[in-house]
Formats: structure tokens, C-alpha cells, sequence
């Protein structure tokens, strides 16, 4: 049953995951939203960008390498991904959150400090202050991070045979320093984040977020 007294006061919980390419954030959220559906929750499995209608738009503009897309900066590409946020909030993960459902994301503001804050380092603090904005109070449970190193998820992205996003196309250096800042991230934010070995068996990925999900927000007996 979703929550209906306690800690969320009758509100779902918010799940994001986090981490560089290839580090398997959607197989995990698959396995665990079938595990909380067979518990008898209620899931909401959602991603950025692209969980709105406009999000779909602003999915095609910022992933496929164009010569527009090219000359962005890395501040008008947060701003892009944060209009994507805000919509992505406002019409599906708070309405979903109040109805009592667990919202599973695949990427949030985190992936924007990380990938923005990485590509321009000196505009970190308006990065950060930009997803205090639109994050507002919607700030999620948990953040799993899924971890692992740079050249071990690089191949596995390849190896899946997707048409690679500009993102993707970025250097073995590029995608070190992403892990980096995602480790940064669940450093400066303990309470919220845990960093997650994705290096091991799907199997025992799937584990350990269980037992995460068990243990701090009470979601498996
Ligand atoms: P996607 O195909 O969803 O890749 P993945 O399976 O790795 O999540 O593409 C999302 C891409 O967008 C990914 O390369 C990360 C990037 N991104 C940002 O740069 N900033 C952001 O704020 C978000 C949400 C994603």
C-alpha cells in the first residue's frame, strides 16, 4: 500500500537516479518499480528530460547535435533543462506525489549541476542557486548515484548500440570529471544521496537499493 500515515503524511515518495552514461539507471528503475508494484505501491516511473509534452520538444532540441544546439552554453542549456523541470514538476511529479504514488526519475537537478556545472565550472554557484529555484521545495528522498568508472559505463553505453546523444559524444576526460562531480554531489548532500556501486550484478544493484528503500523510507517489510 502507498503511504498513507507517518513520515509523508499521505504523500508518495520521490526517488531520483543519478549517475554518468551506461551505469544502468534504467534498468534498476524497471526492477524496482516492478518490486514496489508486487508490494502493492502505487509507481510513477518518469525521466528528464522528456517527461511533458513540451519536455518531448525540448528532449529532441537538447540531445541531437544540430548547429544550434552546438552553439549553446552551458547556462542556456540549464536554463532549457530547467524549463523542462519546472513542467516535468508541475504537471507530473507533484500531482503524483499528493496522490500518495512513489515517483521513480531517471535524472534530475543533479544531473544539471554535474553536466552544465562540469562543461562551465565558474557558473557552478548559479547552476546551484537555478535548481534551488526550480526544485523549490520538491527536493527528492533519496538519490541514488549510480557509480562506476567513467570507461567501464562509456563502453556499456556504446555496446547498447543507442544513436548517441551530443552528450555522449563527449571525451573519456569529460565523463571522469562527471563522475567526480557526482560524487561531490552525495558528499555535500548526505542525508539525500547514496552513492551506489554499479560496477556489480544488475542482481545486486537491485539489492542494495532495496534494502536503501527498506531501510530508510520503510518501503519493503
Ligand atoms: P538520455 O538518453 O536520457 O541518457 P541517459 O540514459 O544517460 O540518462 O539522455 C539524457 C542526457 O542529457 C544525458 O547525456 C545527460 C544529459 N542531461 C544534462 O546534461 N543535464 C540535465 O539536466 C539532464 C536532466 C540531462
Amino acid at each position: 500500500m502507498p503511504a498513507t500515515t507517518g513520515e509523508t503524511g499521505g504523500r508518495g515518495w520521490f526517488l531520483t537516479f543519478e549517475g554518468g552514461e551506461g551505469t544502468g539507471k534504467s534498468t534498476q528503475i524497471a526492477l524496482l518499480a516492478q518490486r514496489l508494484q508486487e508490494a502493492g505501491h502505487v509507481v510513477l516511473a518518469t525521466r528528464e528530460p522528456g517527461g511533458t509534452e513540451i519536455g518531448a520538444h525540448l528532449r529532441r532540441i537538447l540531445l541531437y547535435e544540430t548547429d544550434a544546439t552546438r552553439q549553446l552554453s552551458p547556462l542556456s542549456e540549464a536554463l532549457l533543462f530547467s524549463l523542462d523541470r519546472v513542467e516535468h514538476l508541475q504537471q507530473i511529479v507533484r500531482p503524483a506525489l499528493r496522490a500518495g504514488k512513489h515517483v521513480l526519475c531517471d535524472r534530475f537537478a543533479d544531473s544539471t549541476l554535474a553536466y552544465q556545472g562540469q562543461a562551465a565550472p565558474r557558473q557552478r554557484e548559479t547552476i546551484e542557486a537555478l535548481n534551488r529555484m526550480v526544485v523549490g521545495e520538491t527536493w527528492p528522498d533519496v538519490t541514488f548515484i549510480l557509480d562506476v568508472p567513467a570507461s567501464v559505463s562509456l563502453a556499456r553505453a556504446r555496446r547498447r548500440g543507442d544513436v548517441e546523444s551530443c552528450f555522449e559524444k563527449r571525451d573519456i576526460t569529460f565523463h571522469e570529471g562527471l563522475r567526480q562531480a557526482f560524487l561531490q554531489i552525495a558528499t555535500n548532500n548526505p542525508h539525500r544521496c547514496v552513492v551506489v556501486d554499479a560496477g556489480e550484478s544488475v542482481e545486486n544493484i537491485a539489492r542494495q537499493i532495496e534494502e536503501i528503500c527498506r531501510r530508510r523510507l520503510g518501503l519493503f517489510p
